[in-house]
C-alpha cells in the first residue's frame, strides 16, 4: 500500500535493526485519514470473505480495525490484556508471549461476542514473531469461529511471524512488508507473494 509505505519512509524512525517506531501515526498519535485508507484497503482485500467480525488486540490494533469494520460494516472486538477476575468462566483466553518485551500476557475476550457462526478477520498493527496473531487465532478457535484471514498493517518480514502463520495455512495480508531495518534504513519487500 503505497500511501502507507510513503508514510513509513517519511515519519518512521528506525530504533534498532529490529524495531521501527511509528508513534507519529500508528502507535501513539493516530492519523485518522491514513487509518481510514488502511481500513478501506483491508476491506477491499477481504470483501468477498463473508467476514462477520473483526478480532484485534488492544491498544494499537484498535484504530485500523475500527476503520476496517466501518468499511465491512461488521463489529470489532478487541482482546484485553488484563481481565476481570470475577468473569473468568465467561471469557475465552490465550497466553501470548512477547519476545520483544520478554513477558507473557493473558489476552481474553467475553464469550458472548464470538461464536461458531462467526467468520473472523484478525487485524493487528505489527507482525513480528506472530505471537499476538496466534493468540487471537487461538481465541477464535475456542469460540469455534472460522478464521478468514489475518490483516497486518506493518509486517517485519525478517522476523518469523509471517512465515509461521502462512505455513499454518492462514491468508496473511500485510499492507507494508519490511525487509530490513539495518543501518538505520527501511527497505520494503515489494513483491506480492503472500
Ligand atoms: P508478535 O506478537 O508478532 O510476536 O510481536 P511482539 O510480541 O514482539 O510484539 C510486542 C509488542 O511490540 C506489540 O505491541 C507489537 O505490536 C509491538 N512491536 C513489535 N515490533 C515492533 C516494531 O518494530 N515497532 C513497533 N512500533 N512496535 C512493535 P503491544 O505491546 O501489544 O502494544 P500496543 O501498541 O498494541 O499497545
Ligand atoms: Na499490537
Ligand atoms: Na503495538
Amino acid at each position: 500500500m503505497e500511501l502507507l509505505i510513503n508514510k513509513i519512509k517519511e515519519d518512521g524512525i528506525v530504533l534498532s535493526d529490529s524495531v521501527l517506531k511509528v508513534d507519529s501515526f500508528l502507535n501513539h498519535q493516530i492519523d485518522p485519514q491514513l487509518m481510514y485508507e488502511i481500513g478501506r484497503e483491508f476491506a477491499s482485500r477481504f470483501q468477498s470473505e463473508g467476514i462477520t467480525k473483526i478480532l484485534t488486540i488492544e491498544s494499537s490494533g484498535i484504530a485500523p480495525s475500527v476503520m476496517a469494520g466501518l468499511q465491512l460494516q461488521v463489529p470489532v472486538i478487541f482482546a484485553r490484556k488484563r481481565k476481570s477476575l470475577t468473569l473468568l468462566n465467561e471469557l475465552y483466553s490465550s497466553k501470548v508471549y512477547s519476545f520483544t518485551k520478554q513477558e507473557s500476557n493473558e489476552i481474553s475476550i467475553a464469550k458472548k461476542y464470538l461464536n461458531e457462526n462467526d467468520r473472523v478477520l484478525i487485524i493487528d498493527d505489527f507482525l513480528a514473531n506472530g505471537q499476538a496473531a496466534i493468540g487471537l487465532a487461538d481465541i477464535a478457535k475456542h469460540a469455534k469461529a472460522e478464521i478468514a484471514g489475518i490483516g497486518i498493517v506493518i509486517e517485519k518480514g525478517f522476523q518469523d511471524g509471517g512465515k509461521i502463520l502462512r505455513e499454518q495455512g492462514y491468508r496473511v495480508e500485510s499492507l507494508a512488508r519490511i525487509g530490513s531495518l539495518e543501518n538505520g534504513i527501511v527497505t520494503f519487500i515489494t513483491d506480492n507473494v503472500g
